[in-house]
């Protein structure tokens, strides 16, 4: 190859490029771009290659298995030999990520489906983005990786412990990379605090809980829920008590993902208790991945309190807080964490933690905020999205539209729109017949108006002429919430 000239023509994104390649040594044969071939398990049965890995089953999307998408993939291509000296790939990059940025400006704009706060400004902190932040290990055993941010870390799992009423020398807790992360913390420790214990969860856990019962090969009691989908606390104790010779792991939602209902600590304690399980027969893991933080400033709800005997707390930091990357926050009692960790001589430090290396930047984008809003910030904030998914299920009331909003949530349930492009451009979460919107702090009331004129001027061509029917789900939302044609 040497001295040879080839020219390989590539479109990224609408941008036709020439490559001229010269004087470079043959790439290995699954490198080079010429010969990459579209693997068979990718093309259609007309053999054309749309890489889409769903397809569009009466109306609904439905995900086909082996089939990753390519469509939308911006390939990774190679350097050309005169690059640096023309800047032509500086250019066309600088493109790419110039329409990404307005695409993800529109998609902001068009969010209600996911718990993510989406309202922050962390300018102030871009200045750190040029330094490779890891805290690796234990965040209270100093690594000997100097550029970290224990400080901040510690800093922040201190405010939360605060929160939920641990004294600083008696709790444990990191920084994690997002709440399945805590999720699948806690229940290892209940794990390694009760090796034969049986996991408890209703039926609508966030699936993390039953994949942690997968990886850790435990038993696992599925406990049914109510329409509001809370725990059936009567199911909960008929099932403890056909196994009490096991202690009992049992996962409770402060929040669950699809409705927002907050199962009831207080009874599941209660019920333990009055089934003869004893303090030092089970281990609460509370997810509050959604609500963990909301809870504490809603005056109705269960308190999450480490005075109550729970074992761990998690919660997601890029939800209810708001953070560019996804984060959360696991804590724990002290005492249950030696049960886990094993020191690491390379590192110089303990290993308490699910994954190794972890993310540096996260802890001062939580401490930020919790500095700039406090405890007193995010109260205000609860309140306005509570009142504001209150107006929400109003308006989709009024409209004739099915809803249901558990009282002490903000995740707005209601009939599942029937076009999925629809339900693309507002990126709403769908579950059989019912799909939810989550009402976080950058959710104003215009928005809400928007997306619900939206909706109704939707509904009115679905359901013209009476070709179609508005579903019936009161199975899901309850017959008092329904507004189909027999629950109206
Ligand atoms: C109740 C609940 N638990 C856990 C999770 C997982 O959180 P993450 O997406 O941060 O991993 C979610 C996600 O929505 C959730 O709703």
């Amino acid at each position: 190859m040497v001295g040879s000239v080839e020219t390989v023509s590539d479109v990224v994104n609408g941008i036709v490029k020439e490559y001229m390649a010269e004087n470079v040594e043959p790439l290995p044969e699954e490198l080079n771009p010429k010969k990459i071939k579209v693997p068979l398990h990718l093309k259609n049965e007309d053999g054309a290659d749309n890489g889409e890995n769903s397809t569009l089953v009466s109306g609904k999307r439905e995900i086909v298995l082996g089939r990753n998408v390519h469509t939308s993939c911006l390939e990774v291509t190679e350097p050309d030999a005169d690059d640096e000296v023309t800047g032509d790939r500086e250019a066309c990059m600088a493109s790419i990520l110039a329409r990404y940025r307005k695409s993800l400006i529109e998609r902001t704009r068009h969010h209600l489906g996911y718990p993510y706060n989406l309202d922050f400004d962390y300018g102030a902190l871009a200045q750190l983005q040029h330094f490779s932040i890891n805290n690796l290990g234990d965040p209270f055993i100093e690594s000997n990786y100097g550029v970290h941010s224990r400080q901040f870390e510690v800093g922040v799992l201190d405010w939360f412990a605060r929160l939920w009423e641990l004294e600083r020398n008696e709790y444990w807790g990191y920084i994690t990379n997002c709440g399945t992360e805590g999720n699948l913390h806690g229940i290892l420790v209940g794990r390694e605090v009760f090796p034969d214990g049986i996991l408890y969860a209703s039926k609508e856990s966030h699936y993390s809980v039953f994949k942690a019962a997968r990886m850790y090969r435990m038993d696992c009691v599925m406990v049914n829920t109510l329409v509001s989908g809370e725990i059936d606390c009567t199911d909960f104790r008929a099932k403890l008590l056909q196994n009490k010779d096991k202690p009992a792991i049992i996962n409770v939602n402060i929040g669950t993902t699809v409705k927002g209902a907050v199962d009831d600590l207080d009874l599941v304690i209660k019920i333990l208790e009055d089934t003869g399980f004893n303090h030092d027969r089970f281990y609460i893991h509370c997810d509050g991945a959604l609500f963990g933080l909301m809870m504490p400033f809603v005056k109705r709800a269960p308190k999450v309190s480490f005075k109550k005997p729970i074992g761990s707390v998690s919660v997601s930091g890029h939800k209810f807080v708001g953070c560019p990357m996804p984060c959360g926050v696991q804590i724990t009692r002290l005492d249950h964490i030696n049960a886990l960790s094993r020191n690491v001589e390379y590192l110089a430090s303990r290993d308490a933690t699910i994954m190794g290396s972890r993310n540096g930047h996260a802890p001062i984008f939580l401490w930020y905020t919790l500095n700039r809003k406090g405890y007193r910030g995010f109260q205000k904030e609860v309140q306005k999205c509570l009142r504001n998914a209150h107006y929400l299920k109003d308006c989709l009331r009024s409209e004739g539209i099915s809803a249901m909003l558990n009282e002490l949530s903000s995740t707005v349930v209601f009939e599942r729109p029937q076009d999925e492009e629809f339900v693309r451009r507002w990126q709403l979460a769908c579950q059989g017949n019912i799909a939810h919107a989550v009402v976080m702090p950058n959710i104003t009331i215009e928005k809400l108006d928007d997306f619900v004129k939206e909706l109704t001027a939707k509904r009115s061509t679905w359901f013209k002429d009476g070709k179609a029917q508005a579903p019936c789900i009161a199975d899901e939302i309850g017959a008092e919430n329904c507004a189909c044609a027999r629950h109206n």
